[in-house]
């Protein structure tokens, strides 16, 4: 353990900065081994600051060399500066004056991929949250927001592109012959916003005329090799852009918008202003290398960051604890977008299912926290599912509660009110109730409480009086540090379902209608809905209101009518994935007491209906067969056993496969696409359908459907057909899977986004010697540690391998544990990543905790980092 552990900062000690930076002006002199950084900042005390004769402190690191500080033109000696903990402190400063600051930084050591660093044979910049202080010293926080001048001095014939932030105003030589460029951005921003390239780049040029006729320029940058694969991104940027102005009224307010993508990046993108960096696995795609959910995701990643520009970057954070301020509100803009480009239930169940398997589980993990945390260690942690995902679902409900009209009132006056500056949580809510004069003050508590509430849901029809009572009684269990709860307002939308599949109307508060939004804000209410024709099976939590867990004692038969008779699409999904979890835990609890699985299920009459129902659309049907995961499955579970959830899933696929043949023969046939690869709604939907039958088809043994599926992987001109093949084959360990997975290496080799597809379906592949495989893996040319996405594919490829991960002899939780004590220095916010299926262990079964903890008690005798520093002790506590 480190000598002196790390410690919490807090969100009550906030205080104004105590110096200003109106103006910053850098320098870079580029070199790979020693690049030198001039900072001119224009610093001057904060009027709003108590702290009248503070001394200045800025930020610094450990990796930042100090070569020389001055004054206006007065160079400080040395006793009147000093270097403490990283912080840069001078005692005696006028109020108003010209820091100048020079440093020396080393790219090519930075392994770290904060700050600037390289990746491939280009320097690229990750300032968020704090690695603006791992170029230079400064004020780093977002509530220090300043106008930036950055010139680029480099070799151009090695660096021919040069990029930061703004438009360029300079270009021209050094006296050493070197080629310098001067960007400035007229908009004042926090450091964490800054960014720099340079690299010898290929360039696709676009543009894009705004709403009030102006025209901008679009830039996507790659490497040579991957200049053609970045069509769909700028189409992708171009319809965020139309988007962005049709629905939330927001123009682009730059000439020029650049996107860079690189190899190397700890994150999926970064919205730096007027010049993103993107995780190159989240901006590239083409037909034949990426999968259309590959596709989904950069449309995704692309309009995310593209919406940051408004919600994020002209209107910015306080301070770190507001994250969800900028991400939740973008990540529900992002997922708007998607939903309204293709089918809104199709995108809200693969949300919700996401939110339910992952968010969950982190609310119930010694990770649990707030959308607005309270405290933190290092930030880098709290790029949580909670921030991004459960904070996208409270600005929902805010967009529930206030309808689409209300919502755009508030979030117009949001931006009016608060542009140009760094605001809070608060802040946003408050433009939301003073746009529609609502009192959202219980609401709130949403920002402050963690954990996953539950509503308990009981009933009671009355014939004669026909009337339906429904009582709901709210709880949400504790969490670290908030051992109570208060009552939230949570809305939940219901409506009712006849015995006919018919949508029953009811009267609800003096009103006649079919559908209503309950505020359940108390810890046990009832309502009454009134002249309800018959017995109903209630329909709740429709589209997902509010992300709680919600118990309702259905019985099978309401849940197949559900199934088939809920208006409301997404609720129809919702019921299926109930039976399949019934049916699932039913096997998962004979798998433990050593019975033979049984036979019998009800689910495979539902899928048989649903297979012979051509009304519907196909990516439903897709996602209904996909059956819950293992992972959703073991968020549910009292005690986790992975081998039981696996045994009980593959049980329930064969009865289904063999249960159904012919039916899926059929549906893979009839689902073929044809005509040139499109990432269309239409197409994705029918390429899903096809290879979720394939899947189960191949599962039924049959030795067509062996022959059909090897065919579809010979003759695939797509990536979606051709892995979702190789997947089968390898899942089934047809007679073809080592000579197919091997073509698949020599195919691709030299596209390392699908190397890391093969990683990933390799270490995966669950065999005897499933450790010793991943360990070669990790030995091939092809591989690269230093590269996050490499070893998130190794290691995410390593967590689906059940048997291999969860061996009951420890070794798997071993090997992660070396993966994470191996990368805790190198690459601080990797390795944290890496930790979190250890933080897991008080869920799973009790040979499994132990040895868990036992690897997580041994990461802590290192001597760690931050970042894992506070995920291990807080596991451990
Ligand atoms: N702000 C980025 C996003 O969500 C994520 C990110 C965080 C990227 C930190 C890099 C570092 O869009
Ligand atoms: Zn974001």
């Amino acid at each position: 353990m480190a000598e002196q552990q790390p410690s919490a900062i807090f969100l009550k000690d906030y205080t104004v900065p105590n110096f200003l930076i109106d103006k910053t002006e850098l320098t870079f002199d580029l070199d790979e081994t020693q690049t030198i950084v001039t900072s001119r900042l224009h610093l001057r005390r904060n009027p709003e600051s108590k702290a009248r004769t503070s001394p200045l402190e800025l930020n610094g690191g450990e990796d930042v060399k100090l070569i020389g500080v001055a004054i206006d033109d007065y160079t400080l000696p040395k006793a009147e500066y000093a270097i403490k903990n990283d912080k840069l402190v001078i005692t005696a400063t006028p109020d108003e004056f010209v820091l100048t600051c020079e440093t020396l930084i080393e790219p090519q050591n930075n392994t770290k991929l904060e700050g600037l660093y390289r990746s491939s044979s280009m320097f690229c910049t990750q300032c968020e949250a704090e690695g603006f202080r791992h170029i230079t010293y400064y004020l780093d926080r977002p509530d220090v927001m300043s106008v930036f001048t950055t010139t680029i001095i480099a070799d151009e014939s090695r660096y021919p592109v040069m990029l930061s932030n703004g438009n360029e105003v300079a270009r021209g030589k050094t006296e050493e012959g070197k080629t310098f460029v001067t960007w400035h951005d007229p908009f004042k921003k926090p450091a964490y916003l800054f960014a720099l390239v340079a690299g010898n780049l290929e360039v696709l040029n676009d543009s894009f005329t705004t709403m009030s006729g102006r025209k901008v320029a679009l830039q996507i940058f790659t490497e040579k090799h991957n200049i053609d694969k970045v069509d769909f991104a700028m189409d992708s940027l171009k319809r965020s852009m139309k988007w962005d102005e049709e629905v939330y009224g927001r123009e682009y307010d730059l000439d020029i918008f650049m996107i860079v993508a690189v190899d190397d990046f700890n994150m999926g993108a970064m919205e730096n202003k007027g010049l993103n960096i993107f995780n190159s696995s989240c901006l590239l795609a083409s037909p034949e290398t990426t999968t259309d959910d590959g596709y989904l995701r950069v449309e995704a990643v692309v309009a995310h960051e593209y919406f940051h520009n408004w919600s994020g970057n002209r209107v910015t954070c306080r301070d770190w604890f507001q994250l969800s301020l900028k991400e939740g509100f973008t990540v529900f803009r992002d997922q708007s977008f998607s939903a309204d480009t293709h089918s809104d239930v199709v995108k809200r169940v693969e949300d919700v299912s996401f939110l339910k398997t992952a968010q969950f589980a982190e609310d119930a993990s010694p990770m649990a926290h707030p959308i607005r945390p309270a405290s933190f260690i290092e930030i880098s942690n709290f790029y949580t599912l909670t921030i991004y995902e459960k904070g996208a679902e409270v600005v929902r409900m805010i967009h529930t509660l206030l309808g689409e009209e209300g919502f755009r009132k508030g979030s117009d006056l949001y931006f009016e009110r608060h542009d140009g500056q760094a605001v809070t949580c608060d802040d946003f809510v408050n433009a939301m109730e003073a746009a529609n004069g609502v009192d959202l003050s219980q609401f709130k508590r949403w920002y402050s409480q963690a954990g996953t509430p539950r509503l308990q849901v009981t009933d009671h029809y009355d014939e004669q009086a026909q009337t339906y009572h429904l009582t709901i009684d709210q709880m949400t269990p504790p969490t670290p540090n908030q051992p109570t709860k208060l009552a939230l307002h949570v809305p939940v939308k219901v409506g009712l379902v006849g015995q006919n599949n018919q949508a029953l109307s009811f009267t609800f508060d003096g009103q006649s209608t079919d559908e209503v939004v309950l505020h359940v804000n108390d810890t046990e209410q009832t309502y009454v809905f009134e002249n309800v024709s018959e017995t109903p099976v209630p329909s709740l939590l429709r589209g997902f209101s509010a992300p709680v867990k919600l118990d309702y004692a259905y019985s099978t038969e309401q849940l197949l009518q559900l199934m088939s008779g809920d208006p409301d699409g997404f609720n129809r999904w919702s019921a299926s994935q109930q039976l399949a979890v019934n049916e699932l835990n039913g096997f998962v609890l004979q798998f433990q007491q050593g019975e033979t699985l049984s036979t019998d299920t009800r689910l495979v009459d539902g899928f048989k209906s649903l297979l012979a129902d051509e009304t519907l659309d196909p990516a439903m049907v897709a996602l209904i067969l996909s059956l819950p995961s293992q992972a959703y499955l073991s968020e549910l579970a009292d005690k986790i056993d992975p081998q039981a959830i696996k045994a009980a899933r593959e049980h329930l696929r064969q009865l289904t496969a063999q249960a159904l043949e012919t039916e899926f023969k059929q549906v893979y046939e009839s689902n073929a696409v044809t005509g040139d690869y499109q990432a269309s709604a239409e197409q994705i939907a029918k390429r899903s359908l096809k290879n979720a039958a394939l899947m189960y088809w191949v599962a039924s043994g049959s030795a067509e459907a062996k022959s059909a599926v090897v065919c579809q992987y010979r003759n695939a001109d797509n990536m979606t057909d051709q892995f979702a093949a190789l997947s089968c084959i390898v899942h089934f360990e047809l007679a073809e899977a080592d000579e197919l997975l091997n073509a698949f290496f020599e195919q691709w080799k030299h596209e390392s986004l699908v190397v890391n597809k093969w990683l990933m379906l390799s270490a995966a592949r669950e065999q005897d010697n499933g450790l010793e495989q991943i360990k070669q893996l990790m030995l091939h040319p092809n591989f690269d540690i230093k590269n996050p996405n490499k070893l998130r594919a190794v290691i995410g490829g390593l967590g689906q391998n059940v048997a291999t991960f969860h061996n009951l002899d420890g070794s798997g939780y071993t090997f992660l544990a070396d993966q994470i004590i191996l990368m805790n220095k190198r690459n601080p916010q990797i390795a944290s990543r890496l930790c979190t299926p250890l933080t897991r262990w008080q869920r799973m079964v009790p040979a499994l905790a132990e040895k868990m903890k036992a690897e997580l008690e041994r990461i802590a005798r290192e001597d760690l980092s931050k970042d894992v520093y506070e995920v291990v002790s807080k596991s451990l506590a």
